[in-house]
Order: C-alpha cells, then sequence, then structure tokens
C-alpha cells in the first residue's frame, strides 16, 4: 500500500504496565463492534479486563505485541504457554488498521515466541477471522471454530528474540555467557519483574548474548565462543535501545 502509515511492532514485557489493559481492550471493543456487537458490551469488556489480570498472574508464560502508530496502539495480539502448547488468546486491529499486514505481523511475530516454548498453536477463531487464520497454515481441529497448527522453528535461527519467559534453556545459556564475562545472570529479572530481555539466536538456535534490563547498567553480555561479538553486541543493543525508547514516549502518555 503506497500511503501505509510507518508501524512499529515492539513485545509487551509488562503487560500490567499502567495503560496496557485498557488499550486491549479498546481495541478490542472497536475493531469487534460491527461484526460482534456481543463483544463491545460493558459486561464484556469488564469481564475481558478481569480475564486479562488472572491470565497474567495466573500464568508463567504470558507473551503479547502490540502495533503502534506513533505513540498509538493499533493493534494488539496476547497469548500464553501451557503444557507446550501456545494458545493465542487475541488478535485485534482497529479497522481504519486492517489490511495493512498488521495483522500478519502480529501473528508471526507471536508465534515465534510462542514455538520458544511450545510444539503446537491453539486458538478458538471468530467467525470472520477464520479465513485469515487458514490462510495462516491453522486448520479446524474437531470439526469446531477451535484452530490449530504445529510450530515452525522458523525465525528461531539468526535473530533477535524477546523474552518472555526463562525457559531452562535460556537459563543454561545466559548463565554460562554470563560466567565466561565474570557476571551473574538474574532470571527474576525477567520472571518476577517482567523487564524487558533480548537474546541473539545464531546458528541452531545457539544463544550467543543477551541484554536484560538491570538496576545499574543494562549492556550486551556475549558469548566468547562466539566470533563475531561486536556485530551481536550492536544487534541487541539496537533492539533494546528502540524498545526503551519506545516505552518512554509510553509512559510519558499514561503521566
Ligand atoms: C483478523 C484481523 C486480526 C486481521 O488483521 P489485518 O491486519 O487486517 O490482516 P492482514 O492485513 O495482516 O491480512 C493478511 C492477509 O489476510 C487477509 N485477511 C485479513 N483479514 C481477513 C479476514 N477476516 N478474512 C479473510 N482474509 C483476511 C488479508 O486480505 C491478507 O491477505 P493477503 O496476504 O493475500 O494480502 C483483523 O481483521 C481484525 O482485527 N478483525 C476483527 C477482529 C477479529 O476477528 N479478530 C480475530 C479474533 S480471533
Amino acid at each position: 500500500m503506497d500511503n501505509a502509515p510507518d508501524i512499529q511492532i515492539f513485545p509487551v514485557f509488562d503487560q500490567s504496565a499502567p495503560g496496557v489493559w485498557y488499550d486491549f481492550a479498546s481495541i478490542r471493543t472497536e475493531s469487534a463492534v460491527v461484526k460482534y456487537p456481543s463483544l463491545a458490551t460493558q459486561e464484556s469488556i469488564a469481564g475481558y479486563l478481569e480475564d486479562c489480570e488472572s491470565s497474567w498472574k495466573k500464568k508463567s508464560f504470558n507473551f503479547a505485541y502490540a502495533a503502534y502508530h506513533d505513540d498509538k496502539m493499533v493493534g494488539f495480539i496476547q497469548g500464553d504457554v501451557v503444557d507446550r502448547v501456545g494458545y493465542i488468546r487475541d488478535l485485534f486491529v482497529l479497522p481504519e488498521y486492517q489490511k495493512m499486514r498488521i495483522g500478519h505481523n502480529l501473528l508471526t511475530n507471536a508465534e515465534t515466541a510462542a514455538a520458544m516454548g511450545a510444539r503446537d498453536l491453539d486458538l478458538v477463531s471468530l467467525v470472520y477471522a477464520e479465513p485469515f487464520y487458514k490462510a495462516h497454515g491453522y486448520t479446524t481441529l474437531y470439526g469446531s471454530n477451535r484452530l490449530g497448527k504445529p510450530t515452525s522453528q522458523h525465525g528461531l535461527s539468526y535473530a533477535t528474540l524477546p523474552i518472555f519467559k526463562c525457559t531452562p534453556k535460556v537459563i543454561q545459556a545466559c548463565e554460562y555467557i554470563a560466567k565466561q564475562n565474570g557476571v551473574k545472570f538474574d532470571k527474576t529479572l525477567v520472571s518476577k519483574l517482567h523487564r524487558p530481555m533480548f537474546i541473539y539466536a545464531g546458528h541452531n538456535q545457539r544463544i550467543d548474548g543477551y541484554i536484560v534490563q538491570d538496576d545499574v547498567v543494562s549492556k550486551p553480555v556475549i558469548s566468547k565462543d562466539y566470533p563475531m561479538q561486536d556485530w551481536v553486541a550492536k544487534r541487541l543493543q539496537t533492539a533494546f535501545d528502540a524498545y526503551i525508547m519506545h516505552t518512554a514516549t509510553q509512559q510519558a502518555k499514561v503521566r
């Protein structure tokens, strides 16, 4: 599309940050109101906000991405991983931003995030979105509007990836890299505090470095086994700085 606005997609590490669920609920309501008016009632919105909070508290592997036009959230996807199944819970794009591949980009990002801990993907589709998911390789489960597909390993190599949950593989690799560099890796920064963290996954999904926001200085920690350390450090720092700059804008907006 020639005049498509400049849309940026960011991971949402801390869904409990002020305004996030409210933005999710507003987009869900606005994008649903015409075709699914039952989702736009006061009861449905209140129930949705409660569900977001309780899922966030109960599940240990939540993931979410949001699409922004400047500082305005215009679409989002959220889900979780339980027992190696990645559940896509919500995917909504504001009507005036639909058909610009934002839904596609949100879905592929979320599928990659889920693939770090899941073998299969599972979702319950609203009726009008079924062709969209089928075009993305999902098939009907049990002849219902429940759809699924196996996760793909595509996207897990040669990529800077956000970490929503420190899986045993991530912990083991980061502890090893931290030790090589004489620092300590603190997994609670992600698992308890939901701080932003990115890894660089190289050949065969091998973790070559990480960056996590800590209280002192957040800088990339790179494996000494990897020859192009500066290059990996730059990739991680760029992803991290872009995220931090974006959250600063969001916080200014909420205040
Ligand atoms: C479904 C939804 C998330 C898709 O987002 P989007 O940003 O409009 O989709 P994209 O632009 O990425 O579309 C990617 C492709 O899917 C197609 N597509 C999008 N929505 C479609 C739909 N409802 N039915 C069939 N195809 C669809 C697009 O035409 C595009 O095809 P192309 O690659 O051949 O050009 C969005 O339309 C939406 O929010 N709908 C209302 C709420 C909803 O149904 N959400 C799903 C909840 S389970």
